[in-house]
C-alpha cells in the first residue's frame, strides 16, 4: 500500500510532481491546498474562513485542517493509498496523522522532502501561473504553454494565485521554516523521511520519487 506525504516549501514542485504521480500510480491525490482553493471558489464557509487565511500565507488553523483531513482519508478511494501533498504542515498536524493512520491500520509509508534555495522559490513562485480548470503548473520563463494563457492540457484558462505574490510569499516560507521544516526531524526519527533536491529536472526527480514508491508498495 502507498501512503506517501509529499514535504516541502512553497515552490519546491509538490504539485508538479504529485500530478504526475497519481496518474502513474492511480492513488488520490490529498492536497489541502488545492481543496481549500475548491472550496472558495465553492464559496463554501470553509472556503470563505480559508480565503481568510491564504490570501495573506498564513496557515489555516490545525483544528479545520485537521477535521478536513480525517474525513478525507475515512473515503473509499484511500483505502489502498493516498499521496499526502501539503499536510502535514504543524506538529500538532503530524500527530494527529499518525494517531489517525494508527486507528486505521495503514500507518505512513515515507515522507518525501523536496527542497530548493530560497532564490530558486522566489523565482518559481513569482512566474507560475496555473490552469484555472485542471490545476495544472506552468512558469512564465520555464514551463510555457504553446498558447499564452492557455492550459495545454485541458484549454482551461492560466491565473497567478493570489498568494503567489511577493509579501505573502514571505509569509508562507517564514511559516514553512517555523511549523514545517521541523518536522523533518519528526519523521526523520520515524526512519520515514527521504531527502530529495528538488532543483533536480521535474522528469529526474519523477523517476526517483516512482522508484521510492516501488518500493514502499513492495513492504
Ligand atoms: P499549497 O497549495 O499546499 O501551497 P504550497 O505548499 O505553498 O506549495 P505550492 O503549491 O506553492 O508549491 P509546490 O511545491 O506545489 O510547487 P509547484 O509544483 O506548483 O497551500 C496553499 C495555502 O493553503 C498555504 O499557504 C496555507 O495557507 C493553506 N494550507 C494548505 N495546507 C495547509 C495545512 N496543512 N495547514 C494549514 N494551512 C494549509 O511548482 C512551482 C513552480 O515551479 C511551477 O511554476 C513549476 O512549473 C515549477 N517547477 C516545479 N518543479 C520544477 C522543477 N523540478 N524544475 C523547475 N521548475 C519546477
Amino acid at each position: 500500500m502507498i501512503n506517501i506525504i509529499l514535504m516541502g516549501p512553497p515552490g519546491a514542485g509538490k504539485g508538479t510532481q504529485a500530478k504526475m504521480l497519481i496518474q502513474a500510480f492511480n492513488i488520490p491525490h490529498i492536497s489541502t491546498g488545492d481543496m481549500f482553493r475548491e472550496a472558495i471558489k465553492a464559496g463554501t464557509p470553509l472556503g470563505v474562513l480559508a480565503q481568510s487565511y491564504i490570501q495573506k500565507g498564513d496557515l489555516v488553523p490545525d483544528e479545520v485542517t485537521i477535521g478536513l483531513v480525517k474525513e478525507r482519508l475515512a473515503q473509499k478511494d484511500c483505502a489502498n493509498g493516498y499521496l499526502l501533498d501539503g499536510f502535514p504542515r504543524t506538529l500538532p498536524q503530524a500527530e494527529a496523522l499518525e494517531k489517525l493512520t494508527e486507528e486505521l491500520g495503514a500507518p505512513i509509508g515515507a515522507v518525501i522532502n523536496l527542497d530548493a534555495d530560497k532564490a530558486e522559490l522566489v523565482r518559481r513562485i513569482s512566474g507560475r501561473r496555473v490552469c484555472r480548470n485542471c490545476g495544472a503548473p506552468y512558469h512564465v520563463d520555464t514551463l510555457r504553454p504553446l498558447i499564452d494563457g492557455v492550459c495545454d492540457i485541458c484549454g482551461g484558462e492560466l491565473y497567478q494565485r493570489k498568494d503567489d505574490t511577493v509579501e505573502a510569499l514571505e509569509t508562507r516560507l517564514h511559516h514553512y521554516y517555523e511549523d514545517t521544516k521541523p518536522l523533518e526531524n519528526f519523521y526523520r526519527e520515524r526512519k520515514l523521511l527521504i531527502n530529495l533536491n528538488g532543483l533536480t529536472p521535474k522528469d529526474e526527480l519523477f523517476v526517483q520519487i516512482s522508484e521510492i514508491f516501488k518500493k514502499v508498495d513492495q513492504k
